[in-house]
């Protein structure tokens, strides 16, 4: 099973995948957790460029095709292999991530995205998304407020973030069936409990 976190910034995603990861294994499966951009050693070379801040001049387009080539190399090294082998893969962010932010949130036109990002992970699509969904301003301040990496990205202006956020609604509200919003905003112990709600639901106990 192939499960993703999605979600704008400060929305707790990689903090939740780790009690996720617990959850999954104490029902009796192995888990595989992957973070992206990165999770491969080319992978997070790449990352390393995307986020360097001193890449001003970056083209949203150069940006998708990095986010997509690290994305090529984890689906061919990690995430395949680890399905075929019955893992839980859980994703800190896939595919859907260059919809809402190079899409959405850059105007880049979406049916091409769609053709690259098909191209890159050879169709391979999450069983389930849960977007962890966090008021813009409010997960920028966390973001802040946590002093950890605050790379390029987060430095683009609210109006863009917010544009992350709609696009998020409407990626989800077109493939009910695949997503579940999670309310980011309540306290993390509330989230991991509804995170682990909707898991629960899809897995069957095997041990
Ligand atoms: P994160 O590690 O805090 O989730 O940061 C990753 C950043 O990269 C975040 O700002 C979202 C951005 N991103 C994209 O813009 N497109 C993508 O395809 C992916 C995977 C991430």
């Amino acid at each position: 099973m192939f499960i993703t976190l999605e979600g704008p910034e400060g929305s707790g995603k990689s903090h939740q995948i780790s009690g996720l990861a617990d959850f999954v294994r104490e029902r009796g499966y192995e888990v595989l957790t992957t973070r992206e951009p990165g999770g491969t050693a080319i992978g997070d070379q790449v990352r390393q460029v995307i986020m360097n801040m001193k890449n001003t001049e970056m083209d949203p387009r150069t940006e998708v095709l990095l986010f997509c080539s690290a994305r090529a190399q984890l689906v061919d090294q990690v995430i395949r292999p680890a399905l075929s082998r019955n893992v839980v893969v859980l994703s800190d962010r896939y595919g859907d991530s260059t919809l809402a932010y190079q899409g959405y949130g850059h105007g880049l036109d979406l049916e091409a995205l769609r053709l690259i990002l098909g191209f890159a992970t050879g169709g391979l699509k999450p069983d389930l998304t849960l977007l962890l969904d966090v008021d813009v301003v409010e997960g920028l301040r966390r973001r802040r407020q946590s002093g950890g990496e605050w790379n390029r990205l987060d430095a683009y202006e609210v109006q863009f973030h917010q544009r992350v956020r709609n696009g998020y609604h409407e990626l989800a509200g077109s493939e009910p069936e695949r997503w579940r919003v999670i309310d980011a905003n309540a306290s993390p112990e509330m989230v991991q409990s509804n995170i682990r709600q909707v898991v629960g639901q899809r897995l069957v106990p095997i041990k």
